[in-house]
Order: C-alpha cells, then structure tokens, then sequence
C-alpha cells in the first residue's frame, strides 16, 4: 500500500508503530490476543487490565509478547478520587438498605446466589499493585481511564515509561496536561464504555487547543478511515479505537480464562454488535455509578421500574456485581454489561484484528490520496 505521508504523525514515531491507531483499553474485551493482534497489524496493541489482579496481569503481559515482538500498553481505570485502601466490608455498609433488598430479591428471582468469578478491589493500593507490574515489566505505555492519580506520573516517567490519559471536557485535559501527561485521549459522548457528555467531534479541537503542544488522539465513534481522517483534522494525531474492534474474532477470548464471559456471551454480544444499529445503546450508570455507554437491556427496564437512585462509584458496583456476573454465569444475556459505541450501526459482521486494521488505514488512505484531492478540484 502507497501510504499518505499524513498518515505518519507523530504519534507513530512516539509509539514505535506503523499507523497512527490505538487500541482502546478495554478492561472486558481487550486481552492479549486482541492486544497481540492491533500490534502485529500496525497499531498499538492496549491490554485491558482493569479487573487483573498483579499476578494475572503479569501472566497476561508475557502472554502478549509471546503474540508479539511490536510494542504495546497497558490499560486500567483508576479514578484519581479514589480512597487509598478500600475494605470492601465496611464499604458495603454504606450501600442503603432499600437497594440490598432490590439486589436480594432480584438474585431470589433469578436464582442467582453467590457468582463464582467478582470482586473488582477498586482502591489506590489495587491500582498501585497494577502500576508496579507494569514497570517490572518494563511496558513503555500505560493508559488510565476517568483519572491520573497525581502521584503516578512523576514514578511513571522516571521508569522511562509514557503516560496515556483519558478525558472527556477541557478541563480535565488541562489537569492531565499539568500533572504531565504524554499523550492526552479527548474521548467523546458517542464512544462505548465510562463516558462524559461532549460529542467527539466537538471535543477533540477544544482539547487540542487547549492543552498543546501536548498531543491529543480522539476517541469515541472511529471505526474506519473517515473516521481516522476526521481525528486528524480536528487536530488530533491518531484515532482510539475501541467498538470497532470488538467485532472481531480475537476480541473477548481471554477473557474466558478469567471467568468474566463465556463463549455464549461473546456470541450474544457480537450478534448484538452486528445486528443493531447507532440507538441500541443507552447512557446508564446502573453498573459502576458513572456514566457508561452499553446496550439497552432487561436489567436497564427493571432498574428504572424500582425507582432506586443509583449509587457513587465504588458502591454501585458493589451492589450489582455479583448478580449480573452471576447472570453471565447463567448465560443470560441480557443482564450483562456490553459496552459499545454509536457506531454501531457500521458493523456488518465478525472480521479478523487486520481486516478491520486494514479498513481504517486502507479507507484512510484511499480518502487522502484519492477522493479528497477529486473533491478539492471539484469544489473550485
Ligand atoms: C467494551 C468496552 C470496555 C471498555 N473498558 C474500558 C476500560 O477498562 N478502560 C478504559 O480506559 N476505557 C474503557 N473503555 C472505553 C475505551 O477505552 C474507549 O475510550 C472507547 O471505546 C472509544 O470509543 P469507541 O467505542 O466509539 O471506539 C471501554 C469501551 C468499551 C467499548
């Protein structure tokens, strides 16, 4: 492929790879196969680490450069409001009475008792436990959605590694900018998973200006090369690609191993992926306490029904975990959390990791080289 000098920003040579595309963290889809795989395909591989505990997350990052010998990072969520040790017990005692009794009787209806696989240890120490895996490790990226805590990054880049940081408005990209972020992910509304309120294509110019020379890549709503163009027009230097990916056939599978899914919920969430269209999802914060992006579900309809005011995070996902993971256990679809974007409507079908590498920069390139050029012409 003839590529486009502009397809080679500098996000390439900051990263080591070949196209300016990033795989989105995504902490239940996006293990070492998928990471392996956006990597040997040009990009930038991002393992999903958010539920890993230390010891899997190093088992995890071997596994990947097994797949691999290109570069890649490591993602998690860690808010920078975070208590520093969460005990999960005494937390637990703060969860109001009346959604202890929802959660009773809704894990009564269903015959759901204790779910094998959950517990998600969301404190400063878990994240720090992750932090130090990753510099043992020497991974040279490490991604951190909704936050970076302050103390992170000073350690970070004496370790020589580079910090990718999350945001959805100006001003928290402005924070990421003084606390040192590297690389600065405006991530817009329309993306899948923890959202914020800004469409992408109104957020990523308002970041770029207001945090350069900082580089800034856009998320939320890319999923080929008209995508891609549009980010780097608004002014970013390459495109966070998450949704896009999880129609794939190495997205999700590693994940069978930790007991999160299984092979009947990846084949309900893809068919999912493939048959709806950009309104099958909804804005919802019944699973974590803050806003995420997923498809429209049962448990959506009888969490308004009860009239419950959701809960701050970490508490929300303490009362919903176990019985949606135990749903997923149950292989009842329609209980689990599948994050996706509005693009949702573009995928037609299950591809492999290259094919849908491959549309991007193919249909970016064809854009730049071919089309824009006729349009320039025709428009003079
Ligand atoms: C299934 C799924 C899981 C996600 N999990 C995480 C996560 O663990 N950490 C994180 O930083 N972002 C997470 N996100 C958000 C992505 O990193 C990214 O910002 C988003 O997918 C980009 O928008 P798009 O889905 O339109 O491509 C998740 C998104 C999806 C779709």
């Amino acid at each position: 492929m003839n590529i486009h000098p502009a397809l080679h920003t500098p996000l390439c040579d900051m990263l080591g790879v070949e196209y300016p595309v990033m795989l989105a963290g995504m902490g239940t889809a996006g293990g070492y196969t998928l990471t392996a795989a956006v990597s040997n395909a040009g990009g930038l591989g991002m393992l999903g680490a958010t539920f890993l505990g230390p010891d899997k997350l190093r088992e995890w990052i071997r596994k990947t450069r097994q797949l691999t010998d290109k570069p890649f990072g490591v993602d998690i969520l860690l808010p920078s409001a975070i208590p520093k040790d969460i005990d999960l017990t005494k937390v637990k005692d703060f969860i109001p009475k009346e959604h202890i009794e929802f959660i009773e009787r809704l894990k009564k209806d269903h015959g759901v008792e204790k779910a094998k696989m959950w517990e998600w240890p969301m404190s400063e120490e878990f994240g720090r436990s992750q932090f130090r895996v990753v510099m043992e490790e020497k991974v040279p990226f490490f991604a951190l959605g909704l936050g970076t805590p302050e103390w992170l990054i000073p350690e970070a880049h004496e370790g020589g590694m580079k910090i990718v940081s999350l945001c959805g408005n100006v001003k928290n990209a402005v924070r990421l900018k003084e606390r040192g972020a590297d690389i600065i992910i405006a991530q817009g509304y329309d993306a899948g998973g923890h959202t914020g309120r800004i469409g992408t294509f109104a957020l990523v110019p308002q970041v770029v200006d207001a945090v350069r020379p900082t580089p800034v890549v856009a998320a939320g709503g890319i999923a080929d090369g008209r995508g891609l163009v549009a980010a780097l027009a608004l002014g970013a230097i390459g495109g966070w690609v998450g949704t896009a990916f999880l129609a794939t056939h190495e997205c999700f599978v590693d994940f069978i191993e930790l007991g999160m899914l299984d092979q009947r919920m990846i084949d309900a969430y893809q068919r999912k992926l493939i048959e709806n269209d950009e309104e099958a999802e909804q804005i919802t914060r019944i699973y974590s306490g803050k806003t995420t992006r997923a498809f429209k579900n049962k448990l959506n309809e009888i969490w308004d029904k009860s009239g419950l005011k959701t809960l701050p995070m970490p508490l929300q996902s303490l009362v919903m975990g176990d019985f949606v993971q135990g749903m997923m256990e149950k292989g009842e679809p329609e209980y689990f959390p599948m994050f996706a974007g509005q693009i949702t409507g573009m995928i037609k079908k299950v591809r492999s990791t290259k094919e849908v590498m491959d549309d991007i920069v193919g249909g970016a390139n064809r854009i730049l080289n071919e089309y824009l050029p006729k349009t320039a012409k025709i428009n003079r």
